[in-house]
């Protein structure tokens, strides 16, 4: 009973050893790529920081110079804020939110990511719904979702963002009339760092991923094909009877804005 014992304590604490080995690997593995990731803009602005000092340069092509420069860094901001959404605790300051509240906040900041030609409908739920969450962090996700359907679809972009109650949950989906997922990376896409996109971070979607289960929710790809794909966010409801801060008048039936660049 005691050697029993004994030999049980030692195989924990050897598995706890191989956990901790585990962990240090992960962790070294996404340093080195956060490392490799921010040192290409880094290398580059210091580059072209460091040409537009040049002596006698034409100021045109010294304000190129710096113009990309200060590209470079907008590059670096993007995925340390990334990298921010992804490691913050997304439970932090987490209140009672209405679903008109944050798509109502994804629809300011969505605006800026439109193109020229590209379009962009949101699809409001029947009833006044609330969730428990922090609307930044939210309206984060669905932003990098919606970014990607952009993205994948080009000029001619037809992206909705629809809310509606479901079976269980408040579902979110974010469809587009992109090529979809090639079969071949659907396994990865979600994983940290990985990205089929040149000037693409690897982020979004896992920081999306990591906010939907901070909030007991899910992030999956519904369905992709040729003629496009859907993202679907599915997070829990607030227990009924507690009503939402500021919530909106209730509407009989959806309603629908779309945004256009024209
Ligand atoms: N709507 C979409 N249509 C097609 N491919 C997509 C879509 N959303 C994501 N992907 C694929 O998933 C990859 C990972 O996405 P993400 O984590 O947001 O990183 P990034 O956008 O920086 O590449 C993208 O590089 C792209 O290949
Ligand atoms: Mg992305």
């Amino acid at each position: 009973m005691h050697s029993n014992t004994r030999s049980s304590g030692a195989a924990d604490q050897r598995d706890e050893l191989a956990r901790r080995h585990q962990r240090l690997a992960a962790l070294g593995e996404m340093a080195a790529t956060l490392a490799h990731q921010v040192r290409t803009p880094l290398s580059a602005a210091l580059l072209y920081a460091l040409n537009a000092r040049q002596q006698g340069l034409p100021a045109a092509q010294r304000d190129l110079l710096l113009d990309r420069t200060v590209a470079c860094l907008h590059d670096l901001e993007r995925l340390v804020a990334g990298m921010l959404d992804f490691t913050r605790d997304a439970r932090l300051g987490q209140q009672k939110l209405s679903v008109a509240a944050l798509l109502e906040s994804v629809e300011y900041s969505a605006g800026a990511l439109l193109k020229p030609g590209q379009q962009l409908t949101i699809k409001q739920p029947r009833d006044a719904l609330t969730l428990d969450g922090r609307r930044e962090a939210l309206a984060g996700a669905l932003l990098n979702l919606l970014s990607n359907a952009l993205e994948a679809s080009g000029p001619g972009a037809r992206v909705t963002l629809t809310a509606c109650r479901g079976p269980v949950n408040l579902e979110l989906r974010v469809s587009d009339n992109g090529p979809g997922v090639p079969e071949l990376i659907r396994e990865r896409i979600f994983d940290a760092f990985f990205t089929a996109r040149r000037d693409g971070t690897g982020i979004g979607l896992a920081a999306a991923r990591t906010v939907a289960q901070a909030h007991g929710g899910q992030l999956t790809l519904e369905e992709s094909g040729p003629s496009g794909s859907t993202f679907l966010l599915s997070l829990p409801l607030a227990s009924p009877g507690r009503t939402a801060l500021a919530a909106p008048p209730a509407v009989p039936e959806s309603t629908i804005r779309s945004c256009v660049n024209p």
